[in-house]
This record gives structure tokens, C-alpha cells and sequence, in this order.
């Protein structure tokens, strides 16, 4: 496999796609992908496919049978519309233990993370997040600290990955409005300390929201016991519904105070200039996107009928089958392999830019990762990956169908 190639990395006379690969600037981004592989799709972090079964189905059955808009009219199409929404938030409710009406459809998960971090934020707030953060936390705190004049403070993980919760009780001020972390680094996959570090917030009386992109669908979130305040989710990811949906959390008594950005019909009190006070009325202006609500309370039943638990454990024998086929590779470096993670790995090889590792496993073995900064670039920083381009991220299914990095495996002997 990757014994073979790297016995081409190591050859005298490497082939040429290979021989280029050494070279900078790269030219091996000019090969086009080998169509006749079979495709081994390992980008689940950014979108993960294959969607859950139904989710295509219920797509095309509100396109070809519905297709009205929700909340508008009172004809029976528009209330069938209606009730899309209505039974996706019940199950969202049930599937994160909240009141439906706590949580709001949004278009993903920087959506999201907007919203709350946008809506919530004045001029003098200080915030606490970390080095791991996405750039959908990083630049809108960016952006705010040159517009409004937060401050913030960035915590370092400890060598295996993790905020110390410690670190997040020495940085929290008298002013500290906001502690913003990731579940699970998208990078690395690892797994944050939630409850410890929501529990050092609730004593503190700061709201916590949490950046669960990574993890929503694939390790317990329970809303009513766990000390999170804000959780911001994609519907696309651990989720499997379609992209262009996501999910915002908002705990009891805090819609108040997170002004929405965007304004306009709701379907409800149209004579009041003024948006609705609380629920997810006064988030969802507009119509919303009925073929991925549709999808995605598909997902939701599919998952209903899963076992949680079974599917941490077959992340876990994935991430482990990736650390084994990978580490065959000469040269190669597993970053943080040992952590508690999700089925996120990160790795580099030497002599090979990410970007040229992904190519050449395309080309040979038909897997589709990613390689770069994956929107973290201070993540990478800490990890020393920045000036090299990042690395190659590996992540495979969350539910793999039939081993697919045995495939891998099996391929590169
Ligand atoms: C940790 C994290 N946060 C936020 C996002 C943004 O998610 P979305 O693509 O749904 O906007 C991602 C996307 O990969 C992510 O990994």
C-alpha cells in the first residue's frame, strides 16, 4: 500500500507524479483525479456522506409533493409544509433533550456560531475561547474585537489536546460575557472537557456555548443536564442530513439577549415592526429550507433507531483501522493519535506537502481527504503545521459501511 508507496518515495527513480511531489511549488495539483477508482470518501468533517437512508427520499417527496412554504397560509399544502418543521423540531428535541422550541434552524454550522456569537456580543465584553477554534468562532470575534472592542483571551490545549479546565477558571475576568468552545477539534478530533469546563462557567455566571460541528450525532449531548448554554450544530455532518441545514440551542431565558441579524417576516405578527421576543420565530426570518428540514428529520428517524454507544465504538475501530493503514506510510506522523477522539486524523509525511499527499492518494488508492488548515489556522499553529500547509485530515465515516480503511489496507499491499 502505502508500502508501496512509499517504496516509491524512497525509490532511486520515483514516478513521475511521485518525483514531483518533492518539488515546491507543486505541479502535481495538474493531475486529474483516476475515475476508474472506487471512491473512498474520507471528508466526513466537513460533510459526511452517505446521508442517512430516507434523507434523499424525503428531499424529493416535499419537492415533487409539497413544495409550498411554511407559516404563510393556511391551505393544506402549506400546513403539510408546516408540519415538516414542526415533527423535525420535535425530534430534534428529542434527540437532544430540550423543548422543541429551543432550537432554531439555521443554514449550518457557522450559521450557527454566528448568530450566537453576533447576537450576544457588546462593546467592552471579554471572551474566552481557545487555539482549536474554527474559523466560524475565530473571525467573528475578529471582526468584533475591531468593530465593538471585545477583548478575548485564547486558551492552549495541554500536550494531548485537551483545555484544561483549570485554564479556563484562571482566565475568566469580572467582564467575561462568553466562553466559546469547540467538542471536538477538527483537526485532531479531540475531545473536549465540556461538562468540566460548563460547570467552572455556570459557577461563574458566564454563558457557554459550545461549537459541537464535530460531535452532534456521534457522542451524547443531553441539553437538559449537561452545563451548556448555546450549542451550535451542523445538520449535515455527524447528523447525516443534507447540507445547507444546522441547528442553534438556546437555553431558557436567553433570547432576549441575543439580538437576531436577520429580520423580516416570520409568518406571525406581521402588523409589529418589531421581531418576535423569544422562541425560534424571532431567529428564522423568512422562509426557511423546507427540502433540508425535509432530509433532515429523515436523518433524525434513522438515528433514532440507532444506538449511540455502537456508533462511538465504530468510530472508534475506524479512527483506529486509519491509524494502522496510515502509519505504514514511511515518514509518516500521526498527530495526537493516542487522544479520546472522534474519527478525525490528522497527518503529515515528510517530503510531501498535504496538499500533494492527497493528491497521490486519490490517485492511487481513490481517497478523498482533506489536506490544509481546515479553517483552524491557529489549531495548526499550536501543532507546528502552519508553515508546512497544515495536514492531511482523515476522516472517515462515522458508520463505516464495510471497513473502509481495510479497503485502504488492502489496496496498498
Ligand atoms: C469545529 C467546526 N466548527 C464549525 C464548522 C462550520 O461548519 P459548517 O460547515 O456547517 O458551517 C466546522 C466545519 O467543518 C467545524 O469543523
Amino acid at each position: 500500500m502505502l508500502a508501496a508507496l512509499g517504496k516509491h518515495a524512497q525509490a532511486n527513480k520515483p514516478q513521475p507524479f511521485l518525483k514531483q511531489a518533492f518539488h515546491k511549488p507543486s505541479t502535481i495539483n495538474q493531475q486529474t483525479p483516476n475515475s476508474s477508482m472506487p471512491r473512498l470518501y474520507c471528508d466526513n468533517a466537513a460533510t459526511s456522506f452517505p446521508k442517512a437512508p430516507g434523507v434523499a427520499e424525503a428531499m424529493l417527496k416535499y419537492l415533487t409533493e409539497c413544495g409550498a412554504p411554511a407559516g404563510r397560509g393556511a391551505y393544506r399544502s402549506a400546513l403539510e409544509a408546516q408540519s415538516i418543521i414542526d415533527q423535525c423540531r420535535l425530534k430534534v428535541g428529542r434527540f437532544f433533550n430540550a423543548p422543541p422550541d429551543r432550537f432554531v434552524f439555521t443554514l449550518n454550522c457557522t450559521d450557527s456560531l454566528n448568530l450566537a456569537i453576533r447576537g450576544l456580543l457588546k462593546p467592552g465584553d471579554h471572551v474566552v475561547t481557545t487555539l482549536l477554534e474554527h474559523n466560524s468562532v475565530l473571525r467573528p470575534l475578529a471582526w468584533l474585537q475591531q468593530t465593538l472592542g471585545i477583548t478575548q483571551t485564547l486558551l492552549t490545549p495541554n500536550q494531548q489536546g485537551w483545555i484544561e479546565p483549570a485554564d479556563l477558571r484562571a482566565a475568566l475576568r469580572p467582564h467575561t460575557r462568553l466562553v466559546i468552545t469547540t467538542h471536538a477539534s477538527n483537526v485532531t478530533g479531540v475531545i473536549q472537557p465540556i461538562d468540566d469546563l460548563g460547570t467552572i462557567c455556570r459557577e461563574a455566571g458566564v454563558i457557554y456555548l459550545v461549537d459541537a460541528a464535530q460531535t452532534a450525532g456521534i457522542l451524547p449531548l443531553d441539553m437538559s443536564s449537561q452545563p451548556v448554554d448555546i450549542l451550535a450544530m451542523a445538520g449535515h455532518k455527524g447528523l447525516k442530513g443534507p447540507l445547507g441545514t444546522g441547528l442553534l440551542y438556546i437555553r431558557a431565558g436567553l433570547d432576549e439577549e441575543i439580538s437576531p441579524w436577520r429580520l423580516g417576516g416570520t409568518g406571525l405578527a406581521s402588523e409589529d415592526l418589531a421581531p418576535p421576543t423569544a422562541g425560534p420565530a424571532r431567529f428564522e426570518a423568512g422562509n426557511q429550507n423546507l427540502p433540508g428540514i425535509a432530509g433532515l428529520s429523515a436523518a433524525l428517524d434513522w438515528l433514532a433507531g440507532q444506538s449511540l454507544k455502537e456508533i462511538q465504538e465504530r468510530e472508534q475501530f475506524s479512527r483506529l483501522g486509519w491509524q494502522i493503514a496510515l502509519s505504514t506510510f514511511p515518514g509518516i506522523r500521526l498527530i495526537l493519535p493516542e487522544s479520546s477522539s472522534v474519527n478525525i486524523l490528522s497527518v503529515t509525511a515528510e517530503g510531501f506537502s498535504p496538499h500533494d499527499l492527497a493528491v497521490i492518494f486519490e490517485q492511487e488508492y481513490g481517497m478523498e481527504a482533506r489536506p490544509g488548515l481546515h479553517c483552524a489556522p491557529l489549531c495548526h499553529q499550536w501543532l507546528g503545521t502552519l508553515p508546512t500547509g497544515g495536514t492531511l485530515r482523515v476522516s472517515g465515516e462515522c458508520v463505516p459501511r464495510d471497513d473502509e480503511h481495510l479497503k485502504f489496507h488492502n489496496l496498498s499491499r
